[in-house]
């Protein structure tokens, strides 16, 4: 039922279309009702022929040339091709070449209707996509047997791509749905940690930006790209911003803290970084396999490891330290350097990137504190622009 239904709207669009076009040159009056063929002969008792043969069921336009043929085409699209093979100028074999390359009549299955009846004049007009070869002299009702079952074929064909469309579409909708809730998490969990530490409310936004400067610039170096290369950059950029996540489970007491941390207050501190990592452990076990919750994971646990060993909370050494996590500790580092906080004034760009040149090797990894180090100009940028913005994709 539902195909039937479908059919008859294809036809009826199609004809439709049709009949709203001049047609200059064609004496054959267009019903609506019936699928629309075309007869391209040059023989006018073939066209006859062909035409007493089908008229009872389809609306039949006979085209004496393959230059009348595209010249009818620009005028209405027909719903089959019926094409002789022989005739005088373009033949039926460079007809079908011509209608093929046009997207625009590229599906209009066109069936072979000739004389020609070798196997290998058959094989021709297949390989150049006709859905059908009949010879003449052809028996009507297989010829009209044929036709129909083409048409019919068609408007599957048609009922498949609206459909593979339609759901494409849906796909794509839904998609579009998901990853603007994923955004408006991040931006919500984001705005979360700010509300809790006011002072470096901007540090996570400057930092992800830092991070999409080193990130192409270790691709265009080719510095760490084949590790690079595998990941999901919009979601490592996503990930960064909560980074500190853990920060929430900080007593406001520490957080806001105008003077230095004693021993044991810098040592509740350092929790926030497993505190980030048990949230969004949390969040990933009822949310699987999410690229962007693996890698904020990453950051938060290990963004304070040192290079040398000496970093929190595992004491990790050198390339043990996950990469986006060792990127993350140079951008996190520097900003913290030039911003003010509770209990510091910042530094200048000069002082904080000396700091972070005496850090290579000890503090951060030798290769990505050359890097950052000779971005400095394009860091220093970022870090004195007061326009903020997060990058979300
Ligand atoms: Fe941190």
């Amino acid at each position: 039922m539902l195909f039937d239904k479908y059919c008859k709207e294809s036809r009826q669009h199609s004809t439709q279309t049709a009949c709203t076009k001049e047609k200059d040159g064609m004496n054959e009056s267009i019903s609506e009702q019936k699928p629309c063929i075309f007869l391209v002969d040059d023989n006018i008792v073939n066209l006859n022929m062909g035409k007493s043969a089908l008229q009872q069921k389809y609306t039949v336009i006979t085209i004496p040339s393959g230059e009348k043929l595209f010249a009818a085409l620009n005028k209405l699209m027909p719903d089959l091709i019926l094409l002789d093979v022989e005739m005088p100028g373009m033949n039926g074999y460079d007809t079908i070449k011509g209608l093929k390359i046009n997207p625009d009549t590229a599906n209009i299955p066109v069936i072979f209707l000739t004389a020609k009846n070798a196997n290998e004049d058959e094989l021709l007009g297949l390989q150049l996509g006709a859905v059908d070869y009949i010879t003449k002299p052809f028996s009507q009702p297989i010829l009209l047997k044929r036709v129909e079952l083409h048409l019919l074929l068609q408007s599957q064909k048609d009922m498949i791509r609206e459909y593979s469309g339609n759901l494409i579409g849906l796909v794509n909708e839904r998609t579009d749905d998901i990853a603007a809730l994923q955004n408006a998490v991040i931006m919500w969990a984001a705005e979360v940690i700010e509300f809790r530490d006011s002072e470096t409310g901007q540090h996570v936004e400057r930092v992800q930006k830092y991070l999409e400067i080193l990130i192409n610039a270790m691709i265009h170096m080719e510095i760490y790209t084949s590790e690079v290369m595998t990941w999901d950059n919009d979601a490592f950029l996503k990930s960064a911003l909560l980074h500190d996540v853990g920060k929430i489970k900080i007593r406001d007491d520490l957080l806001l803290k105008t003077t230095r941390l004693t021993d044991d207050e810098l040592l509740n501190m350092k929790l926030h970084s497993l505190y980030g990592k048990t949230l969004l452990e949390n969040l990933q076990n009822r949310v699987p396999n999410q690229t962007f919750l693996e890698y904020a994971q990453v950051l938060a646990h290990r963004h304070h490891e040192r290079w040398d060993g000496t970093g929190y909370p595992d004491g990790l050494k050198g390339d043990e330290i996950p990469l986006q996590a060792r990127m993350m500790s140079i951008a996190d580092v520097y900003d913290a350097l030039v911003s003010d906080r509770p209990y510091k004034n910042a530094c200048s760009h000069e002082e904080a990137i000396q700091i972070i040149a005496e850090g290579r090797g000890t503090q951060f990894d030798p290769n990505l504190t050359d890097l950052f180090l000779s971005l400095s100009d394009m860091i220093k940028e970022i870090s004195e622009d007061e326009t903020d913005g997060v990058i979300l994709n």
